[in-house]
């Protein structure tokens, strides 16, 4: 019985075969061994094409990659690509994956980071310096890309100014220098492009490019502000350094195919910064695009900057972990954007909005007011749903909505529809306290879980309920401030557990920055409001302010490695208030910790000047991927030349140069194990002494560095130590978590390191 459903099934399957025409084809990423190509082949390219053809008569090449990996993509079926697999000189053929953008499209504050750039030198190398930035592509005529008192284009620059879609090369000039974009892939799996709905040009439709882009090398535009809120002058973190926008993100995402290209072109174009507020999955390095690209623009000098992702609060959340790149988490700045509700029985309630005005909202005075889930026939009536009010019940009132699964102004135009006259917008459990402010199309107001509660008590006690919304526009001096932001993703590292992420903290919530005039401040197609800036949230605007700040020490320090950079940027990175009090992580109302802020936060200014860093050269990832135990198709897929581990040599993740320090213990271990790291410090201030310290709590290790003095007598000189993590007698339950930090000081410089120690 069994066996003839079994015959019938293969039957009707075999049929189904013959009679489509071709099976479904999706993109594959394909990486070559370029070493080993036959000496029959003139060109790789060649070489290339008949490795494909071996496997698919039909399929066509969408890219040809020489810097960012050795290969191609193309689309295959599943079996032509496996066939693909064995082919000679084929390390791996990889499916395409969807990235996506770092945003939580949260339109809020203004705020550009209170420290600013006055005392970074303006030496010409300052404006040498190029931004790439992936993205969503460019607004050419935003004022932040106002190329006002600039020099000539660097003379490294190799790039172009691609024309399409209402882009012309007039569109670049001394400040946008190129702008590329890159859909082929994007088409392959979506279809063409609609030029009626996004343009097939570097042209940025969405505003997330512009805005990222703007904030890390925006021009200085005075006069700045969304709707009068945040006003003041925008500028972006590096206002002398060029920007390059590279537009691999479309409606329908970002594919990996397109970011691989991208960044095999910006190697070529000559970027020595690479921003990508972008990210997905949490692969293996060798299997992510991003990863796999960052490698090689690593290996050229570049920087990478990449955001570290918005699924925070939760652990191991963490993407764009590979520690050739710079992964930043978002932390708030010291600006709200309050607007309170006024409640009948007299209470007051804060809240957020960045709604338009007051001259509505002022009629509101005292307006009847409902739960949604009271105005709805609906189960899940209180999300206020498309549709789902009743106009009868919400006419004329204000309507409480709970936050979750539509977009919180679309939660807004629901109730207007409707017929309500203004909204409060109330967490729930999953968002806590952390509040949003938006660019609501009616008088609207965000208000926290605790506070939503009491409403809702107020709601559901009085049998007339009302309530005012008084905007309050724009408040600085916000305290305490920075604060981490609870969608900012945290570690543990999930890849690599030994080397700590994110890297570092910077300003994320409520960003003012340039915008497209493609769209309104929300991004919804119903709002038809046009700005020239915008506010908004996510790791997707922190990361851009650490490319900006990258590209200034660039330009104060040509000579400094990308690891140098970041290692800057980390060693002088705080951890406390002016106050002495340690930062907050508004998820827990706690002081955060290494896997929420990883160094601490950005502080420009310090960085300069960090007394010493911690350096890494393409030889010290390559052992780190020994390390790994990467074989070697593995490796040659990420250094794209053959590389062989030392069979002889003992490699390890804890001797990899990095500022930081992963600590894992296993819960079992014998007291006594012990762990050891080894770190190399280069002088790159004046000769002196450096003694070390260890503070923290860490139960159960006892913490030791040999030497605990390092003397320099010269520029560049490295000295060595070791710190050995001791397992002492009282061993903690297991999955608890204890830090710490490590620093030198010579009494002038303090070059300080995180230690997270986790038992598992
Ligand atoms: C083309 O760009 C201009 C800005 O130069 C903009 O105002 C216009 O709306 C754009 N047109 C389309 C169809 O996107
Ligand atoms: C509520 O806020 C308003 C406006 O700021 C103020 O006038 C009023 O006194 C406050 N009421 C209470 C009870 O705090
Ligand atoms: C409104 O909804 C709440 C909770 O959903 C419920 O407890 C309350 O009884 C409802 N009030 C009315 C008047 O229906
Ligand atoms: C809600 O339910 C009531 C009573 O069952 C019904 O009269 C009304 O049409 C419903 N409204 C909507 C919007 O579904
Ligand atoms: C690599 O392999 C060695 C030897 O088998 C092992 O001790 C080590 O833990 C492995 N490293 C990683 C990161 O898996």
């Amino acid at each position: 019985m069994g066996m003839s459903t079994f015959f019938m099934l293969v039957l009707f399957l075999g049929l189904c075969h013959c009679t489509t025409a071709e099976q479904k084809r999706s993109t594959y990423i394909v990486h070559m061994a370029k070493s080993e190509m036959p000496a029959s082949f003139e060109h790789h390219t060649h070489w290339y094409d008949a490795s494909l053809k071996s496997a698919s008569d039909s399929a066509e090449m969408l890219y040809t990659y020489t810097n960012a990996i050795h290969g191609f993509s193309t689309q295959l079926t599943p079996e032509e690509a496996d066939s693909l697999e064995f082919q000679p000189g084929v390390l791996f053929v990889l499916p395409e994956l969807k990235y996506e953008l770092h945003t939580t499209r949260t339109p809020e504050f203004l705020g550009l980071d209170h420290k600013n750039n006055e005392l970074f030198p303006e030496s010409n190398s300052a404006s040498d310096v190029i931004i790439g930035v992936l993205d969503t592509g460019i607004w050419p005529e935003s004022k932040s890309f106002d190329d006002a008192g600039l020099g000539p284009v660097p003379a490294s620059w190799k790039g172009e100014c691609q024309v399409g879609t209402n882009f012309t090369t007039s569109a670049c000039n001394r400040k946008l220098i190129g702008a590329r974009y890159f859909s082929k892939g994007y088409e392959a799996t979506l279809g063409p492009i609609e030029t009626s709905k996004e343009s097939k040009s570097p042209r940025d439709d969405d505003g997330h490019g512009t805005h990222t882009a703007s904030t890390a090398a925006g021009s200085v535009v005075a006069g700045a502000s969304l709707f009068g809120y945040a006003p003041g002058t925008a500028r972006g973190m590096a206002t002398r350094a060029r920007i390059a926008a590279y537009k691999v993100c479309w409606i329908g995402g970002c594919f990996s195919s397109d970011i691989l290209m991208a960044i095999d072109q910006a190697i070529d174009d000559n970027v020595d910064v690479l921003s990508m507020s972008l990210g997905g999955g949490m692969s293996d390095y060798f299997r992510d695009s991003v990863a796999i690209g960052a490698f090689s623009a690593m290996e050229k000098g570049i920087l990478i900057s990449c955001s570290a992702g918005n699924a925070g609060p939760s652990a191991y959340s963490l993407s764009n972990s590979a520690p050739w790149i710079t992964t930043v988490g978002a932390g708030t700045l010291d600006r709200d954007f309050p607007a309170y509700l006024s409640l009948g029985n007299g209470k007051n309630i804060s809240g957020v909005s960045l709604y338009r005005g007051n001259s509505e909202a002022t009629t509101l005075t005292m307006t009847p007011f409902i739960y949604a889930g009271n105005a709805s026939n609906s189960t899940s009536g209180n999300l206020c749903m498309m549709g789902s009010l009743i106009p009868e019940k919400v006419k004329g009132k204000i309507v409480m909505c709970d936050r979750g699964v539509n977009a919180r102004v679309q939660k807004g135009t629901v109730v207007k529809a409707a017929g309500g006259v203004g909204m409060v917008l109330s967490n729930t459990a999953a968002n806590g306290e952390e509040l949003v402010a938006d660019a609501h199309l009616l008088p609207a107001t965000a208000v926290g879980q605790k506070d939503g509660e009491d409403v809702k008590n107020y709601l559901f006690s009085d049998s007339n309920p009302t309530t005012t919304i008084l905007f309050e526009g724009t408040k600085v001096g916000i305290e305490p401030s920075p604060v981490v932001a609870a969608f900012s993703s945290r570690g543990p590292n999930s890849i690599t557990p030994d080397i700590l992420k994110p890297d570092i903290v910077a300003p994320g919530v409520n960003i003012l920055a340039g915008w497209s005039g493609a769209v309104g401040p929300t991004g919804l197609s119903i709002d038809s409001r046009r700005v020239s800036f915008n506010i908004i949230s996510g790791t997707s605007m922190s990361c851009p302010h650490v490319s900006g700040l990258a590209a200034l020490l660039k330009g104060a320090h040509p000579e400094w490695s990308p690891a140098a950079i970041r290692s800057a940027l980390m060693t002088t990175a705080y951890t406390a208030y002016k106050n002495g009090q340690k930062l907050q992580d508004v998820a827990t109302g706690k002081p955060s910790t290494p896997f929420d802020h990883g160094a601490g936060h950005v502080d420009p200014i310090s960085a300069l000047n960090p007394g010493l860093v911690y350096d890494l050269t393409v030889d010290d990832y390559l052992n780190f991927l020994c390390a790994l135990n990467y074989t070697e198709s593995e490796i040659t897929s990420l250094a794209k030349r053959k590389f062989t581990c030392d069979e002889s040599k003992k490699y390890s993740v804890r001797d990899l140069n990095y500022p930081s320090f992963a600590v894992n213990l296993a819960s079992g271990s014998s007291s006594s194990a012990v762990l050891k790291y080894s770190r190399t410090l280069t002088n790159v201030g004046p000769a002196g002494t450096y003694k070390v310290s260890v503070t923290g709590d860490t139960p159960g290790v006892k913490i030791a560095v040999e030497p605990e003095s390092l003397s320099f007598t010269q520029a560049n000189e490295k000295k060595s130590y070791t710190v050995s993590f001791t397992v002492t007698g009282s061993l903690p339950s297991s999955s608890m978590s204890s830090f710490g930090k490590l620093e030198w000081s010579d009494g002038k410089h303090i070059v300080g390191s995180p230690i997270a120690i986790s038992w598992s």
